[in-house]
């Protein structure tokens, strides 16, 4: 009998198309309480999207501006979009409430969204200065708070803001999204440019399937994902239809956890947003993919083999297009195997230098995923179904089999890709890695400074 991870070893039940989704596979956001607050930043304008997706996606919102936001972004427009009155500064002095306004928004919220956060409502907080509701509010709150700076490049380089923003690092429960580099209002291009909105989304996902603790914190992960593509000619290729997205999702997850993540991915189908924040290393074939990971891996604390790797290569590259006559016999010969780059990484590891393998199966996941993790040599493997509904190749969900040491064996129930993306973080984190010390020296991005990219 199929074994499934829906189900556990024993009962073997599984998730049926259009059957009812599992409790796990529910939007981390449904049902959470949501308070933004947004300070006087010309970003502040790109709010009522955020708000409105995160009322879509069932959370329960309410928001409260700055008197300098107030006047870059409708309050009438976010009330509708939150379907909640917005608090002003004026709020905070009615008649009519019964407790302080701040206290009642700060005791409210189970997540707290800071965005767009200007230089001054930076400064007002790091020096607990409670002036005005917003600033006031964050004082009062004990929710984790996500905080999206946004200004123009001088003023984000300027000395009080960067030690102030250092300062800010050490506050518990606040996490950082630091600013990109892009287009700013003042025609500059430059860093300073607020998270796009998809990635505060993401960002307050993690924040509500994971908290705010920051346990990759001065650790380098190394994570590969997406296709690789063969080329028979120039014009045709051997592939396969992985999107990239579980990869692309653990990278994201690991660097709000406070780890540099060094993603070297084929060619990706994802929303471009989600590798901002990431070092990217594209590459396209086998080989550029083996000489990318074996430069990173000597820096790596730890290393993600999600990539599915084409399994083919032709033995002699063609350099022109061959007519479709010819195509008959390209095809059934004139091919090698691609070497296999997990096993290649556990035979160079450094000591202490963990790995986790991906393997894709269809049919009776179990038994293959057990041979295959006594065959490699990684310390954990995740197997995944590719034939089931809602997991594998292009699902917003994943399920399956984590293979660890000691014949442990975790069912992984199917839930979105990144409620996933932090179990395998979690189960990686829990085995021996080396002291952060001893780690090659490298800065992590926790500051919001991009570090240095150790491309080989
Ligand atoms: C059109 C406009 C755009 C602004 N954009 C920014 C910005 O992106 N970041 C920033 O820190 N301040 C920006 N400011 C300045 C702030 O609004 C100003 O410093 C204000 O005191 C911020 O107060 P608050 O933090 O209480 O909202 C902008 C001001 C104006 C008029």
């Amino acid at each position: 009998m199929r074994t499934e991870p829906g189900g556990g070893i024993e009962s073997g039940g599984r998730t049926e198309p259009g059957g009812e989704a599992p409790a796990s596979s529910a939007d981390p956001l449904a049902g959470r309480r949501v308070l933004v607050l947004i300070s006087g930043s010309i970003a502040a304008v790109k709010l009522p999207l955020v708000v409105s997706a995160l009322a879509a996606r069932g959370a329960e919102v309410r928001c409260a501006l700055t008197p300098s936001a107030a006047r870059l972004v409708s309050a009438v427009a976010l009330a509708s979009l939150s379907r909640h009155p917005c608090a002003l500064d004026d709020d905070q002095w009615s008649h009519r409430a019964a407790r302080p306004l701040h206290i009642e928004l700060a005791e409210w919220a189970d997540l707290v969204l800071l965005a767009p956060l200007s230089a001054t409502t930076l400064g007002r907080w790091v020096h607990g200065l409670a002036e005005g509701l917003v600033a006031s509010t964050l004082l009062a709150c004990e929710a984790p708070v996500l905080v999206a700076p946004a200004m123009n490049t001088a003023m984000w380089e300027a000395p009080p803001v960067r030690r102030n923003w250092q300062a800010l690092q050490a506050f518990e429960r606040v996490v950082p999204v630091a600013p990109g580099h892009g287009l700013l209002a003042c025609d500059r291009r430059g860093e300073g440019r607020m998270a796009e909105p998809e990635r505060l989304l993401l960002a307050l996902e993690s924040l509500a399937l994971h908290g705010w603790r920051r346990d990759w914190a001065g650790r380098r992960l190394l994570v590969s994902t997406g296709p690789t593509r063969e080329f028979l000619d120039p014009a045709r290729c051997l592939t396969n239809p992985s999107t990239g997205r579980m990869g692309v999702l653990l990278a994201q997850a690991a660097l709000q956890r406070g780890a540099v993540v060094d993603l070297v991915h084929g060619p990706l189908q994802v929303e471009p947003v989600l590798l901002d924040g990431l070092l990217c290393h594209p590459v396209v074939t086998a080989a550029e993919m083996e000489r990318q990971l074996s430069g990173l891996q000597p820096v790596a604390d730890a290393i993600v083999m999600a990539a599915a790797v084409a399994d083919h290569r032709r033995v002699e590259a063609r350099h022109e297009k061959l007519p479709k006559q010819d195509l008959q016999p390209a095809l059934s010969g004139g091919w090698e195997p691609v070497p296999d780059l997990l096993a290649g990484l556990v035979a160079r590891r450094p000591a202490g230098q963990r790995i986790l393998g991906f393997a894709a199966h269809s049919g009776d996941v179990l038994p293959q995923a057990r041979a295959k993790f006594a065959r490699k040599g990684c310390d954990l493997l995740f197997a995944n179904p590719i034939d089931l509904p809602g997991a594998g190749f292009g699902s917003a969900f994943n399920q399956g089999w984590l293979l660890g040491p000691g014949e442990r064996i975790e069912a992984i129930a199917p839930a979105p890709k990144l409620a996933v993306a932090h179990r395998l973080l979690d189960a990686l984190a829990g085995l021996p890695l080396r002291p952060p010390a001893a780690a090659p020296p490298h800065r992590a991005a926790a500051d919001g400074t991009r570090p240095a990219a150790a491309d080989p």
